[in-house]
C-alpha cells in the first residue's frame, strides 16, 4: 500500500511535476486516500497535496502550476493519522528543509516520536512517515547521505523512502526495507525515474534496477550511486525494459471490475495457452525451475495466500488431495508468517498473489525458505516482489486486473492450479486417459463462462431483489464452499453489506441463530456430490423464514420447491464449477454495489496491492 514515484530532469522536457502526476496514476491502485508531490525550487522545498483521488492533486497542479526539474511523489492508503490534508505526503522537518515520501510502516514510531519532541521538535501530521523525517533533519550536519543512514538505523519495521533536502536541490536520496523500489535511467535523456512498481514506468524505456534491503541510493543529475549499509559504494547490475504504454480503458463498461468479468473467457485461454504439449495431453510449464524429479517426490503441498487468492487456494487444495494424492495445507499467509513452519525435503511451499506485492504473502514464503522449503509463486504481475523471492513463478497472464476487487485473476489463478494439479497427478501417476479427460473438461471453461455472461440480466434481476437486505450468509460445500466465501468477500468489499460466508455443514453450529426473513441467504449448489445434504440444509433455513437465493445446475430442479429464487447455471463437473459459480457471484455482487451507488472500482478503505501487514 502506498505508491512512491520520482523524476530527476536532466536532458529530458518533461516537468517532473507532470512525470510524477503520471507515475501516480499508475500507482493509485496501492492507495488513493491522499495523493501529493514535493521539489525544489530556487533552494526552497514547494509542494503540491490533495486529500482523495490522484484527479484531486491533478486539479490542484492546474490550478497553480509549476515547472520543477525534481519531484518526489506518493499515493496513501492512510496506516498512521486520519485521511487529512496534514497526514498526506510528502513529509516535512520543523524547518522545511526534508520532504520525504514513504511506503510501510514505522513500527517503534512513538518512541522516535517521544525522542524528538523531547528535543523541541514540534510535528505537523500523525504519522509514522514524518517521525523519519525530523529524524534525518535532526541528524542532518551537512552530509545528506549520512543523516539519512544514521535515521535509518534507528527505525524498526518496513519501509521505501524517496527523500530530498533543500541543500541538494539535484538529489534524490531512496531507500529500502522489505518494500519494493525500482530505479530507471533513461539511456536517450539521462532522466531519471523512481517507483514502487516497474508498471508505472510504461511507455518509457529504461535501465532499471531494484535497490535492495539496506541499500541507499544517492540519485541526481550527474549520477546514480548505491550504498549499503557500512556506506561501501556497490555496482549495480541494470536490466533494459521497455514497457509499451497499454491503453487502460473501460472499453464502453461502466466499470473495470464489468469489464474484467467479461475479459475471463479471454484471460483463461490466456492462462492454458502454450502449457499443454504438442499432442494437447498434458500440462507443461516450461518457466519452472523447479524439476520433475523433485515434484514427483512431494509428500506435503502448503499454500500460502491471503483474500481471494487465499481462497484460490482453498478450492485448489481439494485438486491437489484428489488427483495427486498430496496431503494438502492451505494458510492465511498472515499467520503463516509467525508459525513454527514444519517443511520437510519434500515439502513444496505455493503462494498465490496476483499482485506478487501482499507484504504477508511475501513474509510468509520468507519463514518457509528459512525453514527449507521450495517456493513456487503464482503471480499475475511480472517482476513482482514475491516472483523475486521464490524458486520458480508461475505467470497467469490475465493482463493488468485496474479493479481493486479481484476477478479474471481469481479465476485464472483456478485454471492454472487446476492444470498444475493434473501435472503433479500425472507425475504421482494419474491415469493417462483420466489426465486427458480432465483436460478435455478445462478446456471447456471458456464457453461455460460465456454461458453465465449471458445470464447478466437474469443475475441483475435478482440482484435488484436483493439489494434492500443489508445481511447476507453465503453457503457451499465442498468446492463450493470457498465460491462461497469468495462471493461473499466480493459482496462485502464492493457493496459495504455484510455478507459472510460458512460451509454449509457448519449451519447448525451457531449460523442459523440468525436466521430470518430479514436474512437471505445465497446458496452454491454447484457440488453434485453433497448437493443432497445442501437441500437439507436450505430446508432447515426455510423452516425458519430465511429467504434463499440458489445458484444451481439445471440438473438440480428440486431446488425450486425450496429456494425463493434459482439461477442455473451450466453443468459444470464439480471440480471446475467454482469458476462459473464465481463468475456468477460477481456479477451478483457487481449489480448490488451498482444500486448502491458505492465507489465499485476503488472501494472505500481499500487498496489494490496491500504492501503493509
Ligand atoms: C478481493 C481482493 C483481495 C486480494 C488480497 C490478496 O477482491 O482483491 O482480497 O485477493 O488482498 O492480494 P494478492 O492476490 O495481490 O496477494
Amino acid at each position: 500500500m502506498c505508491g512512491i514515484y520520482g523524476h530527476i530532469k536532466k536532458n529530458g522536457e518533461e516537468n517532473s511535476v507532470l512525470v510524477c502526476l503520471e507515475g501516480l496514476r499508475q500507482l493509485e491502485y496501492r492507495g488513493y486516500d491522499s495523493a501529493g508531490i514535493a521539489g525544489i525550487v530556487a533552494g526552497n522545498i514547494v509542494s503540491y497535496k490533495a486529500v482523495g483521488k490522484v484527479s484531486h492533486l491533478d486539479a490542484i497542479v492546474q490550478a497553480s502550476p509549476r515547472e520543477l526539474d525534481i519531484a518526489i511523489a506518493h499515493t496513501r492508503w492512510a496506516t498512521h493519522g486520519g485521511v487529512t490534508t496534514e497526514n498526506a505526503h510528502p513529509h516535512f522537518d520543523q524547518n522545511l528543509n526534508v520532504a520525504l515520501v514513504h511506503n510501510g510502516i514505522v513500527e517503534n514510531y512513538l518512541t522516535l516520536r517521544t525522542f524528538l519532541e523531547k528535543k523541541g521538535i514540534q510535528f505537523s501530521s500523525d504519522t509514522d512517515t514524518e517521525v523519519i523525517t525530523q529524524l534525518i533533519a535532526y541528524y542532518y550536519q551537512g552530509d545528506f547521505v549520512k543523516s539519512v543512514r544514521k535515521a535509518l538505523s534507528y527505525i524498526e519495521g518496513s519501509f521505501a523512502i524517496a527523500c530530498i533536502h533543500k541543500d541538494y536541490p539535484d538529489t534524490i536520496l531512496a531507500a529500502v526495507h522489505a518494500r519494493p523500489l525500482i530505479i530507471g535511467i533513461c539511456h536517450k535523456t539521462g532522466d531519471v525515474f523512481l517507483s514502487s512498481d516497474t508498471n508505472a514506468f510504461m511507455g518509457r524505456s529504461l535501465d532499471i534496477f531494484y535497490l535492495h534491503d539496506d541499500e541507499i541510493a544517492a540519485i541526481s543529475r550527474e549520477r546514480t550511486e548505491v550504498y549499503n549499509k557500512k556506506g561501501r559504494k556497490l555496482t549495480k547490475i541494470t536490466e533494459r525494459m521497455a514497457l509499451e504504454n497499454q491503453k487502460i480503458s473501460k472499453e464502453g463498461f461502466d466499470h473495470f471490475l464489468l469489464k474484467e468479468i467479461y475479459e475471463q473467457p479471454t484471460t483463461i485461454r490466456r492462462t492454458l495457452t502454450g502449457r499443454l504439449d504438442s499432442n494437447k495431453e498434458l500440462p507443461i510449464f516450461e518457466e519452472l525451475t523447479v524439476t520433475d524429479d523433485f515434484l514427483k517426490g512431494i509428500s506435503q503441498i502448503k499454500i500460502l495466500a491471503c483474500g481471494s487468492s487465499y481462497h484460490a487456494g482453498y478450492i485448489a487444495k481439494h485438486l491437489f488431495e484428489a488427483y495427486a494424492k498430496i496431503l494438502t495445507h492451505v494458510e492465511i499467509a498472515s499467520e503463516a508468517r509467525y508459525t513454527d513452519f514444519i517443511t520437510t525435503k519434500e515439502t513444496l511451499v505455493i503462494a498465490i498473489s496476483q499482485s506478487g506485492e501482499t507484504a504477508d504473502t511475501i513474509a510468509a514464503v520468507q519463514n518457509a525458505k528459512r525453514n527449507g522449503a521450495t517456493t513456487i509463486s503464482i503471480c499475475n504481475v511480472e517482476r513482482s516482489s514475491l516472483s523475486r523471492e521464490s524458486d520458480s513463478t508461475l505467470l497467469l497472464h490475465a493482463g493488468p486486473e485496474i479493479s481493486v476487487c479481484s476477478t479474471k485473476a481469481f479465476t485464472s489463478q483456478l485454471t492454472l492450479l487446476s492444470l498444475f494439479a493434473i501435472k503433479l497427478g500425472y507425475l504421482k501417476g494419474l491415469a493417462k486417459n483420466k489426465v486427458k479427460e480432465l483436460l478435455s473438461e478445462l478446456a471447456l471453461l471458456p464457453s461455460a463462462i460465456e454461458k453465465v455472461l449471458r445470464l447478466e440480466s437474469q443475475i441483475q434481476s435478482n440482484s435488484e431483489k436483493y439489494a434492500g437486505y443489508s445481511d447476507f450468509f453465503f453457503i457451499g460445500r465442498k468446492h463450493m464452499f470457498a465460491t462461497a466465501l469468495e462471493s461473499s468477500l466480493k459482496l462485502k468489499e464492493i457493496s459495504y453489506l455484510n455478507a459472510n460466508g460458512y460451509p454449509a455443514g457448519e449451519m447448525k453450529h451457531g449460523h442459523i441463530a440468525l436466521i430470518s426473513k430479514n436474512f437471505p441467504t445465497v446458496a452454491f449448489c454447484g457440488n453434485s456430490e453433497t448437493l443432497d445434504k445442501l437441500l437439507s440444509n436450505l430446508m432447515e433455513i426455510k423452516a425458519r423464514g430465511g429467504p434463499i437465493l440458489a445458484f444451481a445446475p439445471l440438473s438440480a430442479q428440486e431446488i425450486e420447491t425450496i429456494a425463493d429464487d434459482t439461477l442455473y447455471l451450466p453443468e459444470t463437473p464439480d471440480w471446475l464449477a467454482p469458476i462459473p459459480y464465481a463468475v456468477a457471484g460477481q456479477l451478483f455482487a457487481y449489480h448490488i454495489a451498482k444500486i448502491h451507488g458505492t465507489d465499485i472500482d476503488q472501494p472505500r478503505n481499500l487498496a489494490k496491492s496491500v504492501t503493509v501487514e
